[in-house]
């Protein structure tokens, strides 16, 4: 190939990986089948909407951008996208929602907005939304909708699913959020159960993650070893994000060095060069907790352990749990009495707020407060030689063991 050719492989590599933006083509969408089925089998039951909801960066918005794109023709899908801010309310939601919603009705098109007369309310949406032609299948995605804190937008919110679901309309509601449950989303959800579908999007399957790096480098001249592969689908960690800043940053490695197959040793050098989309609040806490304040402190391989221990379904980790791998990562046995100082102060804003204590006296547990920078802990202990490979291979890839199972 000459320069030209790798030139335009570059290109090619910075828009088939997308670490900095939803997926909104179906062919790249890797996995996720029993969410689709989920969310499409909502779409069509008439009086079901759905709350989707799950860790930050887990591909929520991806999955409601392209979930309806395998429809059939005969089923068009009429979608309508809402994106939510910390400071909207109930009227300004449904109003960005019904100014993008367009009806023909006896040959003229109308404006969804300049038909409510007066304020929004769950009868007069009703109404409008009456006007959707019987063949359609009208979805309403109102994306981030966690953000919003006015609690009567939430409350107004539940009353309209009910609303609308003992009426005639075929129309969707597609709630999303980053939250741990239902509850942290909308108000009143007991009262709507039957109307509320809820989908939980968990972490990407090691095998989902793999695709998200094959599928883009199909039909390239770049490959990729079984090695380096996986090794990108264990420091992912189940957040797609990962897997495609790391294929991405390995792929234009390669590039760079003229090589048209990504090995392990490419991926393990791009690691310090894929963190460029990832949010700098992450950065910034990881530098505030290992500041060293005196010679020679262990913030940065307590952290390092913490990203190793073995967490419970909900992310929690006790300080037994981080003993092990604090003792391989230092060299000599570790009890959790010698590194409670630095879980505690790990807890505090001087030290990034990285981690939350939970639980009582005696049964205390630790997590991260954004558990994207676990993976993030784990690269960068990993590139600074804070850990070295055999530490990560014991506990990492134990775990990843467990999953794949
Ligand atoms: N199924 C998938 N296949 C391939 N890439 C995906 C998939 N799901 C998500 N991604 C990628 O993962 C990253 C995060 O996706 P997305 O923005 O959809 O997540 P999110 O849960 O909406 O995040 P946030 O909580 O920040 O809103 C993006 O880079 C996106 O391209
Ligand atoms: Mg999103």
């Amino acid at each position: 190939m000459d320069d030209e050719g790798w030139s335009a492989l570059r290109d090619e590599m910075l828009s088939l990986f997308t670490p900095g933006a939803p997926i909104d083509e179906y062919a790249l969408f890797a996995g996720r089948q029993p969410q689709i089925q989920k969310i499409s089998d909502t779409v069509v039951s008439k009086g079901r909407h759905a709350v989707l909801f799950g860790e930050r960066g887990v591909g929520k918005t991806s999955l409601a951008s392209i979930f309806y794109l395998g429809f059939p023709e005969t089923r068009p899908v009429v979608y309508v996208y809402v994106q939510c801010g910390s400071a909207d309310t109930y009227q300004e939601i449904w109003q960005r929602a019904l100014r993008r919603i367009v009806f023909t009705i006896d040959g003229k098109e109308f404006i969804a907005a300049d038909l409510i007369r007066g304020a929004v309310t769950p009868d007069e949406l009703e109404v409008v939304l009456a006007n959707f032609a019987s063949a359609h299948l009208p979805v309403i995605v109102f994306d981030e909708f966690d953000r919003i804190r006015d609690q009567p937008t939430k409350v107004m919110m539940s009353e309209t699913i009910k609303h609308l679901s003992n009426s005639p309309t075929s129309c969707t509601i597609i709630l999303v959020g980053v939250a741990d449950n239902v509850t942290d989303i909308i108000a009143e959800h007991q009262s709507i159960s039957r109307a509320l579908v809820q989908i939980r999007m968990p972490r990407m399957h090691p095998d989902e993650l793999k695709q998200i790096v094959t599928s883009r480098l199909r039909g390239t001249p770049l490959s990729v070893t079984d090695d380096a592969l996986w090794r990108i689908s264990y420091l992912a960690s189940g957040l797609p994000f990962y897997a495609h800043a790391l294929g991405q940053a390995a792929a234009i490695t390669a590039i760079q060095r003229r090589k048209i197959q990504i090995t392990e040793e490419i991926v393990n050098a791009s690691i310090d060069n894929c963190f460029d989309d990832l949010d700098h609040t992450l950065i910034d806490a990881y530098v505030k907790a290992i500041t060293e304040t005196r010679k020679g402190n262990i913030f940065k391989h307590v952290l390092a352990a913490c990203a190793l221990a073995e967490q419970d379904e909900l992310g929690r980790f006790s300080a037994a749990s981080v003993e092990a791998p604090l003792s391989e990562i230092i060299g000599r046995p570790m009890k959790a009495p010698s590194f409670s100082f630095h879980l505690n102060e790990l807890c505090n804003p001087e030290r990034g707020t990285i981690l939350a204590k939970t639980g009582s006296r005696s049964h205390y547990r630790f997590r991260f407060v954004q558990p994207m920078i676990q993976p993030f802990i784990t690269m960068k202990s990993l590139s600074t030689g804070v850990m070295d490979d055999a530490v990560l291979a014991r506990f990492a890839i134990e775990r990843q063991r467990e999953l794949s199972i």
